[in-house]
This record gives C-alpha cells, sequence and structure tokens, in this order.
C-alpha cells in the first residue's frame, strides 16, 4: 500500500496528461521557444502563449504579456522583492510566511536597505486586521503575504488587506503556493499588484516551474532582475524593459511549461470547486479522526471551510520525526515532519523547534486513504 499525502510539498501523482505533454515536448518539438522561426520553435512558442493564457484565465487577469515565468515561486518572490525595494521603504509580511519570502526580505533588512515588520499570527495562524493596519507607517510601501498557511492551511483575510493596501498606495504581492489550483484567486479581488504561483503544488504541473502575474503599476517600480539574452532585441547589450522578456532571460523550462499547461487544464476540466469539496470533505473526516485520537494534538482552525487541507499534528506520546519514518517504513504513507520551512509560523502555534508531522491531502486522495491513515496512527500511537 503507497498512500501520499506530502502534497502540500509537492503534488504526486500528476494527471497522465502532464508526463505525456512533458515527454511529446521533448521528444517531438525540442527546440528553445523564442528563439528562431523553425516549426519547431514555433510549436515551442505556442506552448509557451497557451500556458500564459490559461494562467491569466485561471487567475482573472486580463494581460497575458504580464505573466511572467521562473522557475519556481521562491524566484518569483525574490524577483519581486528584491527589484522592487528601495531604501528608506518599511515593509510588512506576517509570521505565517514561508521563507521564500521571510529570508529575501531579513536579507534586505539586515543590509539596511528596508525596515521590516513580521506581524505575529494568532494560534490559529490568523493575521488580525487591526493588528495589520496598527504597523502600518508612512513609509510603509510594500506587503507580502502568503494565501494560507502552509503547516496548518488557515486562510488569510486577504481581500481585506489588499483593500487597504490599495487605498493607501502601498504595493501588494501574494504568494498563492498553498491556495493555487486549490482556491478560486481573483488578482482582482485580492486588490494584489503581483500573485507568485508556483507550478508544481496544486497546480498540478511538475517541479521547476513557476512564475508570476504583475500589473503594470509594480512593473513600472521593478527592475530586471536576471538579465541575459530573451530572443527578442538581440543587437543591444540593453536588456528589454517590455514583458514577458524583462523578467525571463534564459532558456526557458518549456517541457515543465507544457507540463503545467496540462495540469491546469486538467483542474479546469474537474472543475476547481469539486477539487474543494473533495479535499473539503476529506480534510473533515480527517480532522474528526484525529480529534479522536488521545494523545494528539492538532493544530489550526477545526472548520475546514475555513482552511485548505494540509493538517499539522504532534503526539505527546512519540516524537514527531519517528512517527513520520513509523508512517512512511511500515505504512507506506508519505508525510513531511518538521518546520516545513516557515520556522516563524511554529513560534505563533506553539511547535517551535520541533515542528510538526504534516499530512498534506491532494485531489487524488479518498476518504480510503483518510481512513487507513487514521487507522495506522491509532495503531502505532497505542502501542508505544
Ligand atoms: C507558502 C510557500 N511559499 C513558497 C514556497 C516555495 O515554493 P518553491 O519551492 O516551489 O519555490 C512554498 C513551498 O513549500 C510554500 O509552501
Amino acid at each position: 500500500m503507497k498512500i501520499y499525502l506530502d502534497n502540500a510539498a509537492t503534488t504526486f501523482p500528476k494527471p497522465p496528461a502532464v508526463y505525456n505533454s512533458m515527454m511529446n515536448y521533448m521528444m517531438n518539438i525540442g527546440s528553445n521557444p523564442g528563439r528562431g522561426v523553425s516549426t519547431t520553435s514555433l510549436a515551442g512558442n505556442r506552448v509557451i502563449l497557451n500556458c500564459r493564457y490559461a494562467l491569466m484565465d485561471f487567475f482573472h487577469f486580463d494581460k497575458v504579456e504580464n505573466v511572467v515565468f521562473t522557475p519556481n515561486i521562491t524566484t518569483s518572490l525574490n524577483i519581486l522583492i528584491k527589484s522592487t525595494c528601495q531604501k528608506g521603504w518599511h515593509v510588512i509580511t506576517s509570521s505565517m510566511d514561508h521563507n521564500a519570502t521571510l529570508r529575501p526580505l531579513n536579507s534586505l533588512c539586515e543590509k539596511g536597505v528596508i525596515e521590516l515588520d513580521i506581524i505575529p499570527c494568532s494560534k490559529e495562524g490568523l493575521i488580525n486586521v487591526d493588528d495589520f493596519v496598527n504597523t502600518l507607517k508612512p513609509n510603509t510601501k510594500l506587503v507580502v503575504l502568503s494565501h494560507a498557511s502552509n503547516i496548518i492551511g488557515s486562510i488569510q483575510p486577504l481581500e481585506s488587506i489588499g483593500s487597504i493596501c490599495k487605498e493607501k498606495g502601498i504595493y501588494f504581492v501574494i504568494d498563492t503556493a498553498p491556495t493555487a489550483g486549490i482556491l478560486p484567486i481573483d488578482f482582482y479581488k485580492l486588490n494584489c499588484n503581483a500573485l507568485a504561483f508556483t507550478g508544481h503544488k496544486s497546480l498540478l504541473g511538475p517541479q521547476g516551474t513557476g512564475g508570476f502575474l504583475i500589473d503594470d503599476n509594480l512593473n513600472e517600480r521593478c527592475t530586471a532582475f536576471i538579465e541575459g539574452g530573451t530572443g527578442s532585441l538581440s543587437s543591444s547589450i540593453v536588456q528589454p524593459d517590455f514583458l514577458p522578456d524583462k523578467f525571463e532571460s534564459g532558456t526557458l523550462n518549456a517541457p515543465g511549461i507544457a507540463g503545467l499547461l496540462e495540469g491546469i487544464n486538467f483542474i479546469n476540466d474537474q472543475g476547481l470547486d469539486s477539487i474543494r469539496e473533495s479535499e473539503e470533505y476529506l480534510c473533515k473526516n480527517f480532522i474528526e479522526g484525529l480529534l479522536n485520537i488521545s494523545s494528539v494534538n492538532v493544530y489550526g482552525l477545526t472548520d475546514s471551510s475555513k482552511r485548505t487541507a494540509t493538517i499539522s499534528v504532534n503526539s505527546t506520546k512519540i516524537d514527531n520525526s519517528e512517527l513520520g519514518f513509523i508512517l512512511d517504513s511500515e505504512y507506506g504513507i508519505t508525510t513531511r515532519t518538521g518546520l516545513h520551512c516557515a520556522p516563524l509560523a511554529h513560534k505563533s502555534i506553539g511547535t517551535y523547534p520541533s515542528g510538526t508531522l504534516r499530512f498534506g491531502i491532494g485531489p487524488f486522495n479518498d476518504i480510503k486513504d483518510i481512513n487507513y491513515t487514521l487507522n495506522a496512527l491509532n495503531t502505532i500511537i497505542r502501542k508505544v
């Protein structure tokens, strides 16, 4: 028996069309997109453009050239943060955010470029909007927040925070790694200036894909981060200033983007609502079962409609890394243990420094997986 419950790290398996399209790209297209006028290079261009359109529609955005590809969301957030921030800016993020946001911001702070406030979240992993308002300063210019916790799934009140940012002229950047492909995301309803995404989690694409959507307002503020060949304006040694080329130097991961396109097509075919409904149902059943196991602490909100299906626990009887190891080696259940690259989140929920055992439910899990895992946990914990 093999049960994969590490979908918060990366989804597995992928829809068959994802594997097939990647093989097809490598075996039958091959060429670099945007480099020359060969039939195969143009076929590559079409794949990339179709994926840009798919992402634009998926996030209810309206400018296809403002959809930029990067290798992952970590690169996207580094670009958005480091190419935007200016000396003297005050920047806000939260304790629930991932190191992909915290580390670039912290390094700018340590270099004396920015002042940084990291808003402490509640035990449920939520930002209090009043705390956010009280943290604002006259020089607050940028807010970077994750849409949900990658540890306990709590969904942040981003629409309210976004509208405050908009009213005050503060740039707002969202990390959608834990929610894209799970929750409906509307670029304009969230009132953001940029939305970063990663392809290999719930968008169901392969590793090595990601990117961001950026509005013209923030784009005007951003400088190019990585410069080099774009296949455009090649007679000049000056980096193009138009999108997406400004941010897309170097060869794109075309087979990966072909796979990502099929991941998004799969979500659209299934319906985002039905994926969310299934994950919410499994999450509800899993949490109910966990709450019945004595010695297990479940962190975060218990109402599955207010969170994603990423669930963290600890047992008072056995260390989380040992429990994760036994689940894997004796029951074939893949989970993740530790700090999940979000150290400050564990300070908020009270699990620092040992972290948690995390279960990430995905679109290919079913109720049998949940019941099998609950039985395994019950058995292991009864024995220790
Ligand atoms: C909230 C959040 N942000 C950023 C990342 C980084 O994603 P990637 O490794 O694809 O860049 C992750 C991955 O775990 C995440 O959960």
